[in-house]
């Protein structure tokens, strides 16, 4: 008999705690297709608001297992398109939200939003990848779409040291953009150089609420992971036919505009939900991926901690402390 090992939240309406606890196989979800024996984890920001009882992530009953991100190797299945042997990798479609999550050594879960794990790449790799590496690739791949070329300018990626951002401006770099990294932090030009970016910008320059409608042209296109303010400036910055990937609100989730960007520049909002991205496009995201990210690469920008360490490190990712991406050995 398996003995699982689970974070696990319990909530109620006076208490909130989080803990590694021994879970019985009959304690598992019953829907599901798919049992997984898990191997690698990993911590995203989402993730981290759940582990710190905020931003109402999780919708499932208590007590929950979170985690949005999983890879593994299938034990059962009862969807004939996944056999036991198979290295699956889960990312969003409520995994960690509805449904019990990756941080956990062995889960049962819906197999309607898993992808095979390309031959190129490990379990640890497709964790380093995660929901940030699926994010990133659906924002570089919207900038194509919306015809955003190198040559037409500078690409700004904010919240460049997270995980979105880092895997942002290598994929960004590796199609050939020049690309501007938007850090809070002050110690981290080499990492940001290193990953491809042509040069560092302190946060500080797309903070303040006084904003002109229609600033100084300064790029051809964005990858937003901070939301608010920032992006407000942004899209006041961006140039003619220019257009930004917005992803995410680690700045905040309120955003104040005018329409004068949109009507007399013709700049475009694109939005990114790798949460219920269609399995088709996953599968295409996960391909290209493989082809572009390297395992060194990837283990170079990754911290690999323990189940036993997730807790503590939550509350760094929430003030936006951490650098890179962390991996979780379940
Ligand atoms: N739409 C989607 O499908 C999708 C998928 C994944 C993530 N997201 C969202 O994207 C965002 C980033 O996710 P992640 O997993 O990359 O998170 P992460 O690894 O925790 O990185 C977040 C980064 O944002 C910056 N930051 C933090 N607080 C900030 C603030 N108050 N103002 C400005 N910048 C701040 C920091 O980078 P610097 O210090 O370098 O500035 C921080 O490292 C989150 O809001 C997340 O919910 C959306």
């Amino acid at each position: 008999m398996d003995t699982i090992k689970s974070l696990l939240i319990r909530k109620t309406e006076s208490t909130f705690g989080v803990a590694v606890e021994k879970v019985d196989m009959g304690d598992l979800p019953t829907d599901g297709e798919l049992l997984v024996r898990i191997q690698y984890s990993c911590i995203n920001y989402k993730d981290a608001l759940a582990i710190t009882n905020q931003g109402n992530i999780i919708r499932g009953e208590y007590p929950f297992v979170p985690g949005i991100d999983l890879a593994g190797i299938v034990m059962e299945s009862s969807d004939m398109r996944f056999q036991a042997g198979d290295s699956v990798v889960a990312t969003g479609g409520g995994l960690g939200e509805i449904h019990w999550g990756g941080l956990s050594s062995i889960q049962r879960i819906s197999s309607e939003w898993i992808v095979t794990v390309p031959e190129r790449l490990s379990a640890f790799d497709a964790m380093v990848i995660g929901t940030a590496g699926v994010t990133a690739m659906l924002s570089v791949v919207a900038l194509e779409e919306a015809g955003i070329r190198p040559e037409n300018g500078e690409i700004l990626v904010t919240g460049a040291t997270g995980g979105v951002g880092s895997l942002s401006i290598r994929l960004l770099a590796n199609a050939g953009y020049t690309v501007v990294a938007c850090t809070g932090k002050t110690d981290v030009h080499d990492y940001l150089t290193g990953l491809g970016a042509a040069r560092v910008l302190d946060r500080s320059e797309f903070s303040g609420t006084r904003l002109r409608p229609m600033d100084k042209v300064k790029w051809a296109g964005a990858v937003d992971t901070v939301g608010s303010q920032t992006l407000a400036r942004i899209i006041s910055q961006i140039g003619r036919h220019g257009a930004i990937a917005v992803c995410g609100l680690a700045g905040g989730s309120d955003l104040h505009l005018s329409v004068f960007p949109f009507i007399l520049r013709g700049i475009k909002l694109l939005g990114i939900d790798s949460n219920t991205c269609p399995v088709p496009v996953r599968q295409r995201v996960w391909a290209r991926l493989a082809e572009e990210l390297s395992s060194d690469f990837l283990r170079s920008i990754t911290t690999e901690i323990g189940l036993d360490e997730v807790v503590g490190l939550a509350d760094s990712f929430v003030k936006g402390k951490i650098k890179g991406r962390y991996v979780v050995r379940v």
